[in-house]
């Protein structure tokens, strides 16, 4: 089954060529994109959609969520917004309520934030356990996680429950809670900052975690300057994220991780991304990231969600273009760029097509999967010029009509 889409005003690819198509067409075959072009020239197809002249781009891929919790902390945010700091603890608020949901209630829920994501445009989703933290709640997240997102991480090193010694509670998710997340969860994570886990905490889960077969991220670098991105670069981690306290050793780290990667033909070897969260950023009074001087040192930059009931309760990733653009100096372009190819790099799915099977996403190239995102406009600078305006048209996932 083949669908031609066409009449579209301005196509997006965010492909290596960068390109940007007026008056094109798209052609989807099953899970696949099979054409791209202008629609003068498109080919004859089973079906055809008429894009009413607005613009295409790839779905977003939301590379940092956690999606997987109960509870409420309003009254948190409240206080925040009178003037308190975000704190780590507020975490322990979610991992009681998480805790004393059942399994059903907990797949509904996060189930719910999958469906809100995807109605905005979202087609490719990681998120991570965090809220279990002891092994049988982690374990459980983990297995619940691996059914709703497309990719699953590790966070047991989200927070040292109270009461627990800290190197013991490091010894419990290095050994026992991993052996009990490992057969769902393709990533590891870790909080590395004041008031969760200190470097040394930090490195020892991620080398354990690295020793199972797991991919690396950092949580760093958010409410101060810290070692977490040197360690996400020591670690060879696939991504480090927040990144707001930035010294310029830490941006010269980062973009030293890239010498050896081609952004023209996507090849070599692929460094550390620093995967900027706006909304958390605003959500916290946190200086916002400085995607612009990441973006100008080589570095690759993701934008993402960071969906989560303490910092970020929006899985709204329009709204992180938004803001980078209007907020972090980056154009339309390199915006829609982190929140969608930026986010397959963190998560290493910019490479894959018919030769083997494991579809790329993130772009729109031919022999990719068929993520879409059409918007209610003619083109993506509508994402900045109408801030906050319910712009998705139509999504597709995989080739099949999401909304
Ligand atoms: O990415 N920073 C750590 N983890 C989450 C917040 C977790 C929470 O406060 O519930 C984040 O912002």
């Amino acid at each position: 089954m083949s669908t031609l889409i066409t009449n579209i005003a301005e196509l997006m690819t965010q492909d290596l060529e960068h390109r940007v198509l007026k008056d094109a067409a798209v052609v989807i075959e099953g899970e696949r994109i099979s054409w791209i072009g202008a629609a003068a020239d498109a080919p004859a197809a089973d079906d055809a959609v008429d894009a009413g002249g607005r613009a295409m781009l790839p779905g977003w891929v939301d590379s940092h969520t956690h999606l997987l919790f109960a509870g409420d902390r309003t009254a948190e945010f409240e206080a925040r917004m009178a003037g308190e700091s975000y704190s780590a603890g507020g975490i322990a608020v979610t991992m009681n309520a998480t805790r004393d949901t059942s399994d059903f209630d907990l797949t509904r829920l996060a189930l719910g934030r999958v469906a809100e994501a995807v109605s905005q445009g979202t087609t490719y989703i990681e998120t991570k356990t965090g809220y279990g933290l002891d092994v049988e709640h982690e374990a459980r997240s983990a297995r619940i996680a691996s059914t709703i997102a497309d990719q699953v991480t590790f966070l047991g090193a989200h927070l040292v429950p109270a009461g627990q010694d800290p190197d013991a509670y490091t010894n419990l998710v290095c050994g026992p809670m991993l052996a009990a997340v490992r057969p769902y969860v393709q990533w590891a994570d870790v909080f590395c900052e004041n008031g969760a886990f200190d470097a040394e905490q930090s490195r020892r889960v991620l080398l354990a975690c690295r020793d199972a077969g797991l991919g690396l991220r950092v949580h760093g670098n958010q409410l101060g300057e810290g070692p977490g991105v040197q360690l996400a670069v020591e670690l060879e981690a696939a991504s480090v994220d927040h990144v707001n306290y930035l010294a310029d050793k830490d941006v010269d780290a980062l973009a030293g991780t890239w010498g050896g990667w081609d952004a023209a033909t996507g090849t070599g070897r692929r460094g550390t991304v620093a995967t900027c969260l706006p909304a958390c950023d605003l959500s916290t009074r946190q200086p916002l990231a400085p995607a612009r001087e990441l973006l100008d040192a080589g570095v690759q930059v993701a934008l993402a969600s960071n969906c989560n009931p303490g910092t970020s309760y929006t899985s709204s990733m329009a709204f992180c273009v938004t803001t980078a653009v209007l907020q972090m100096r980056l154009s339309v372009h390199e915006a829609v760029r982190a929140a969608t190819y930026g986010g397959a790099l963190a998560l290493h799915k910019d490479k894959g097509n018919d030769a083997d099977g494991e579809r790329a996403v993130g772009s729109i190239t031919v022999g990719h999967r068929a993520d879409l995102h059409l918007l209610n406009a003619p083109s993506a600078t509508h994402l900045a010029y109408r801030p906050g305006m319910p712009l998705t048209y139509a999504v597709w996932r995989a080739g099949g009509r999401a909304r």
